[in-house]
């Protein structure tokens, strides 16, 4: 039974007969995942093999860094559907020396061939598909570099004793899960198109089976070379490999893209949330500017409900959302390509002005949110820069928060012969034509079009939270546009409603997108019945859906005790020790 109590007139206007009707509460059908405790060093991912590389790595000897590089290595061979050294990603970097954040944009790139109607037909509309599955829907990968920029930088061991546990994985195989399985049923039509992912992936015609071994020895061998030369990926003969694939299918990525392709080390962006310091992925992710845009709303309702299912607070949330994904579909895309207003889309001034936009009983028609105009936008000054923290943490607390990616499972759904590679189709991230929505429901403008060496915009949020100067969290999630809702959710879990990071993970949660018009709720990670019929009562048009995202996260506690969890919607693990 959850106890509530009286907030402020904010929180409190429409919360106080929910007091009596929420003790109704029901069961939750995903348990939660155990809290894995470490005080030396702790890994969490979305599989247990990778979780187990990365452990080693940090046994061994190795940093936060090493350990990032190893399991994320490790992913690209036991989750050869979700990321790998054929997609990209981002990362957070706290390094405990310095106490600096720093982060690394290893995102793909349109192809230079690229253009703006890559995907439409002589008529301009959009040709379905052609952005999602195929040679033509791949984008310049940047994983590898990522990681051996990463670890030039700050990494320890070796680059070749990071890659051999993922070698090992690929060469000796590993058991195929019923996720693995049902992944591969889920995109069997790309996959039996292409001959060599048809080779891996449906050996018998039919998906690996569960419980069978799925090895990789050419994914093995093209490790291998990487282990020997990083840039094999980009110059040598991997590149080769790419390069020739993509010219026999007519796909775009060429020699040319690959050799030019690096990664760009950024200032990670951050905001303040009840005295602590959030750091997140600044654009081409939107990650980072909406995390800090809903927290600055969700902020200025303080003091908090006590629960995490009250629906004040749900409601609050939900408003929130759909204004940052209005302003996302409006002025989010590639910073280097076009102007992206972060800084006011991040300002305590434009929360204030948005906030009033908010009706504590009444849902707004999501067709009634707008983005803010630009006028107004362009008046909010700046926050002031004449601002200084101090930052206290223990020198061996060294924090990598990292997110990489192929888009949708098994990414374009192409394999380049003889390498093992399973190439992204990360193209569908841009909006292929002005308010034509991609596979994840969002939309966008021409900030977000396609150009050559542009990058796509991405929900991706590796986050680092510190409060006084100490780590705090470390959250990251997949699940496409849900990504940023998904990581705001766990933080307030954690930091508001002082939940362990397992009872975090595990609990419901909500999400909107703005478009499309439907508030989403989990269904098999039940809400109380009264807190829906709350939601309904204020109007939210909701759609209740079984389940999504898969997180993992990480809490520092005062003691500098580590604390991990992953998601029971996932096969994820944490390892501590
Ligand atoms: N491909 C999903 C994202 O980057 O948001």
């Amino acid at each position: 039974m959850v106890l509530l109590k009286l907030h402020s007139a904010f929180w409190a206007a429409t919360g106080s007969s929910i007091c009596l009707s929420i003790s109704i509460l029901i069961g939750p059908s995903i348990a939660a995942p155990p809290l894995v405790q470490g005080r030396s060093g702790i890994v969490t991912s979305a599989h247990p093999d990778a979780t187990q590389v990365g452990l080693e790595i940090l046994k061994q000897g190795g940093n936060a860094v090493d350990a990032a590089v190893a399991t994320a290595m490790a992913i690209s061979v036991v989750e050869p559907f979700s990321a790998g050294i054929g997609g990209g990603g981002f990362l957070l970097l706290r390094v405990g020396e310095t106490n600096q954040i720093v982060a690394l944009d290893f995102r793909e790139r349109a192809p230079l061939k690229a253009n703006s109607r890559l995907y439409l037909d002589e008529k301009g509309k959009v040709i379905p598909r052609a952005s999602i599955d195929g040679h033509r829907a791949v984008a310049v990968p940047g994983t590898v570099a990522g990681l051996q920029s990463v670890h030039q930088k700050y990494g320890r061991l070796s680059w070749q004793t990071l890659l051999e546990p993922a070698i090992q994985l690929a060469e000796e195989g590993f058991v195929v899960s019923d996720r693995t399985a049902r992944i591969i049923t889920l995109r069997q039509e790309a996959l039996a198109a292409n001959p060599a992912a048809r080779r891996i992936f449906l050996p018998t015609g039919q998906p690996l089976a569960v419980g069978s071994r799925l090895v990789q020895k050419d994914l093995a061998n093209t490790l291998r070379l990487l282990a020997q030369d990083p840039q094999a990926f980009y110059s040598g003969s991997v590149a080769l490999a790419i390069a020739r694939d993509m010219q026999k299918n007519e796909g775009l990525v060429s020699l040319l893209d690959l050799k030019t392709y690096t990664p760009t080390w950024r200032d990670p962006l951050c905001g303040e949330f009840r005295q602590m310091q959030v750091c997140s992925m600044p654009p081409p992710s939107s990650g980072g500017v909406h995390l800090i845009q809903i927290l600055n709303l969700l902020a200025l309702g303080q003091p908090f409900p006590a629960t995490s299912d009250h629906p004040d607070y749900l409601h609050a949330l939900v408003e929130a959302m759909k204004i940052a994904y209005a302003d996302r579909a409006e002025y989010l895309g590639d910073a280097d390509f076009v102007e992206v207003p972060v800084q006011e889309l991040t300002s305590h001034q434009y929360a204030q002005r948005r906030f009033q936009e908010i009706n504590p009983s009444q849902a707004r028609p999501a067709e009634r949110v707008k983005a803010m105009d630009t006028q107004t936008l362009k008046q909010l000054q700046n926050e002031s820069n004449d601002t200084s923290h101090l930052n206290v943490v223990d020198r061996d607390r060294n924090a990598v928060s990292l997110t990489f990616t192929l888009n949708l499972g098994f990414g374009a759904g192409v394999v380049v012969p003889g390498t093992g590679i399973v190439l992204n189709n990360e193209m569908d991230d841009f909006a292929t034509a002005p308010g034509v929505p991609n596979a994840f429901g969002l939309v966008g403008n021409s900030q977000n079009a396609i150009a050559p060496g542009k990058k796509p915009l991405s929900s991706m949020s590796p986050t680092i939270v510190s409060e006084a100067g100490q780590l705090r969290l470390i959250v990251g999630a997949a699940g496409g546009s849900t990504i940023i809702t998904t990581v705001l959710q766990l933080m307030m879990n954690v930091l508001v409603f002082e939940q362990d990071v397992a009872t975090a993970i595990q609990a419901p949660k909500v999400h909107h997108q703005w478009r499309p018009l439907p508030l989403r709720i989990e269904e098999r990670v039940q809400f109380p019945k009264a807190t829906v019929a709350n939601l309904q009562q204020r109007g939210h048009q909701i759609q209740m859906r079984s389940q999504w995202g898969n997180a993992n996260l990480i809490e520092v506690t005062p003691k500098d005790e580590l604390l991990g969890a992953a998601d029971p919607r996932g096969e994820g693990a944490a390892l501590g020790y």
